[in-house]
């Protein structure tokens, strides 16, 4: 059973993640500033009972196989700097705001995406595409304010079903 720590997994981006994660049979770990805090945030959700867990961000950096950084901007670079203080050799990090570009990292953020039901990671090329990416998420978000959804998303037709 893969082994998830999101850090800032109370926010925005992290609860998405941790939710659905833990949805898959994953062990996910809530990493937080304050795990007493985060526990009474976790209870909120009624997720899957024992899939999710709270810790600090110590404990969760020591734990996780996979540590997902979610903490808003400002702060990512104290956060890494709290990560290269622990043993994480043989883990991958991955911040949610920034592409995964070494080949094995991107192949486990690849497996990661997978786990997730409908989901699947598509491989674009270069960092550049960013750029195209950022417009794609303004447009998604106009449709679904326009037709008052909340997961009006795309699809990528024509692929093959496992990448060459
Ligand atoms: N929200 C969006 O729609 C959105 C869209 C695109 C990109 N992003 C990017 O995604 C990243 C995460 O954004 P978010 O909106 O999910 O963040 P967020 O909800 O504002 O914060 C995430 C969590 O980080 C922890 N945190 C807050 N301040 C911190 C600090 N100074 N040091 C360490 N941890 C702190 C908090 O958890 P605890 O209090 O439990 O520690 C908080 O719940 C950011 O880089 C953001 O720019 C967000």
């Amino acid at each position: 059973m893969t082994s998830i720590a999101i850090l800032g997994g109370t926010g925005h981006q992290g609860s998405g993640l941790a939710r659905r994660f833990a949805a898959t049979g994953a062990r996910v770990l809530v990493g937080s500033r304050d795990p007493d805090r985060a526990r009474t945030v976790v209870a909120a959700w009624n997720a899957p009972i024992g899939m999710i867990d709270v810790a600090s961000y110590a404990d969760a950096i020591d734990q996780g196989e996979v540590i997902v950084i979610a903490v808003p901007f400002s702060s990512v670079d104290g956060l890494l700097d709290e990560i290269g203080r622990h043993d994480v050799a043989g883990k991958v990090a991955i911040d949610v705001t920034v592409p995964v570009s070494f080949t094995e990292s991107r192949a486990r953020a690849i497996a990661l995406v997978g786990l997730l039901p409908e989901l699947r990671a598509v491989d674009v090329g270069p960092l550049s595409r960013a750029r195209s990416i950022e417009q794609l998420t303004l447009l998604a978000i106009a449709i679904n304010r326009r037709h008052k959804v909340r997961d009006a998303r795309y699809c990528i037709v024509g692929l093959p079903t496992r990448p060459a």
